[in-house]
This record gives structure tokens, C-alpha cells and sequence, in this order.
């Protein structure tokens, strides 16, 4: 399957397109070093995986949000997840990578709603429990026309240092047009159906790398650092009070 975006432009109708939001959250979060999986993980009052979920469905652009659950969990039920029920479809598919879990949901969800090739999915992970409403309708807004699609991003801030084997630098490294990639991360249904598909992409840490495979350049939207991903347990300090911040109505200044 080969693709050239000028094709893409006129492959699909555009204005008809409904926007959909996969969250894959069956990970284990092994460098939270915690026993339960990291997206259950209390967060200012919540399961961590509830405030990603709130902001998508409360979009009125997005019609269904499918949640993808390793096909072993047992924490999910244990939550009330009732005021997301209209929106709201799991999948019990989760794979042994991030990239397998997405691709399941994905494969799974023309049955379970009205979601067609054209459509977009914005891919977000449980991970990342601070996006804000802002951020998410920049991020629809700015692609909607877009042939390929994108991710939301972020300049690199600090120097960056390359080392050598003993830890000592070696040189100073440019940062000029180097990005982090943060999600949602938004395509076409059978594009990113397409892209996940190839075996290369198995290992794949994000959506956006297995697009550009395909010979395509996602589009980079400004995002900003509240936007975090947590890795580590120190991460938790920082999306506590970020989300506060947000929920107390502080978080958007811009
Ligand atoms: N994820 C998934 N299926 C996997 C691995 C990861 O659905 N097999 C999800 C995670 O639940 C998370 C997102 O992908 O929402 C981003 O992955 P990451 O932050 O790496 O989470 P974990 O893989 O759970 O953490 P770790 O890499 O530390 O084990
Ligand atoms: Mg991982």
C-alpha cells in the first residue's frame, strides 16, 4: 500500500468526516513501579485513565470513544464509569505492545459504532491525563482539512547533550527542529489501520511513526509541556497539580 498525499486529498470527503478517540490503556506501566497497572493509579480523586476519558467525551465533536483494556484486567469493572455511557465503548483486546493494542481496538470498532475509513480517530493515551479541552480543539480544528493528519508536539526546551560510553559529553547537540511528540494523535481510520498493520510498526512507541513509514509527514501542532505523559512516579506530583489547577478552572491562561 503506497501513499501520496496529493491522493489523500481527494480520497475523502472532507466535511462528512466524524471524529472518533481511541485510549489504549493496557499497559503495565512497569516504571511506575507500583503493582497496580499506572492508568488506575489514584489522580486528583480519580483512576488516572478517568480525566483523559472526561475530556474526550465531554467534546461534542466526537461521537464514540473506544477504550482498549488488557484482555486480563481486573480493575476496570471496580470503577462507576456510568456518565461516559454514551459515548463510551472497552474492548477487552489489549496486545503485547502499544501499537497491537491500538490496532485491535481498532479492527474491533466498525462493529461496535458508525465509524467509517474516512473518519478521524485521535489516539490518546491513559497516559496522558492533563490534555486539555483547549489543546484537544486546537488539534481538531487545525487538521480537520489536513491530508495527512498529526500529533500534538512540543519545541525542545533544554540544551541537549550527546555522551559518551562514560557518561561525559561529547558535544552539544542542535535542538533547532526537534519536537516531543505528545498525543492525541490524529489520522484517518484506514490509514492508521494501514500503518499499524505493517510488522515494522509493532514496536512503534507512537502513531505518528508508523504514518511517516508510509512515506507521509504528519503535521506538528504547538501543544504545551502541561500536556505530560507519566513515566516515573515523580510524574505523579506534577499531573496532581496541573489537573487541579484545571479543574479549579486556573489551567487555561492562554
Ligand atoms: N499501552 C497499551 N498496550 C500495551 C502497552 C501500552 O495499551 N501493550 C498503553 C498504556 O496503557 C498507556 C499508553 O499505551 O496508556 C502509553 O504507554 P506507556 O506510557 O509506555 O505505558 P506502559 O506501557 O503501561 O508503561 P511502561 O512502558 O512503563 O511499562
Ligand atoms: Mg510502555
Amino acid at each position: 500500500m503506497t501513499y501520496q498525499e496529493e491522493d489523500l486529498f481527494f480520497r475523502y470527503n472532507y466535511k462528512m468526516s466524524k471524529f472518533f478517540a481511541l485510549i489504549p490503556a493496557a499497559g503495565s506501566g512497569s516504571r511506575m513501579e507500583n503493582k497496580l497497572p499506572k492508568q488506575y493509579l489514584p489522580l486528583a480523586g480519580r483512576p488516572m485513565i478517568y480525566h483523559a476519558l472526561r475530556t474526550l467525551c465531554r467534546s461534542p465533536g466526537i461521537v464514540s470513544v473506544f477504550v482498549v483494556l488488557a484482555p486480563d484486567d481486573s480493575e476496570w469493572l471496580r470503577h462507576d464509569w456510568s456518565e461516559f455511557s454514551g459515548k463510551l465503548v472497552v474492548f477487552n483486546y489489549g496486545g503485547v505492545t502499544r501499537s497491537m493494542s491500538i490496532l485491535n481496538g481498532l479492527k474491533a470498532a466498525p462493529d461496535a459504532s458508525s465509524i467509517v475509513d474516512s473518519d478521524w480517530v485521535l489516539v490518546h493515551d491513559a497516559a496522558r491525563p492533563c490534555l486539555s479541552e483547549a489543546l484537544l480543539n486546537k488539534l481538531m480544528n487545525e487538521l480537520a482539512d489536513d491530508a495527512v493528519g498529526g500529533l500534538l508536539a512540543v519545541p525542545l526546551a533544554d540544551t541537549l547533550k550527546r555522551s559518551d560510553v562514560s557518561n561525559r559529553v561529547e558535544h552539544t547537540e542542535s535542538r533547532k527542529g526537534l519536537w516531543q511528540a505528545q498525543t492525541p494523535q490524529m489520522f484517518r481510520y484506514k490509514l492508521l489501520v494501514d500503518a499499524l498493520s505493517r510488522p515494522s510498526s509493532i514496536a512503534m512507541t507512537d502513531d505518528a511513526s508508523a504514518v511517516e513509514e508510509l512515506g507521509l509527514h504528519p503535521k506538528l501542532v504547538l501543544s504545551d509541556a502541561r500536556n505530560l505523559k507519566i513515566t516515573y512516579p515523580q510524574d505523579m506530583i506534577l499531573a496532581e497539580l496541573i489537573l487541579r489547577a484545571q479543574l479549579e478552572g486556573y489551567g487555561e491562561y492562554d
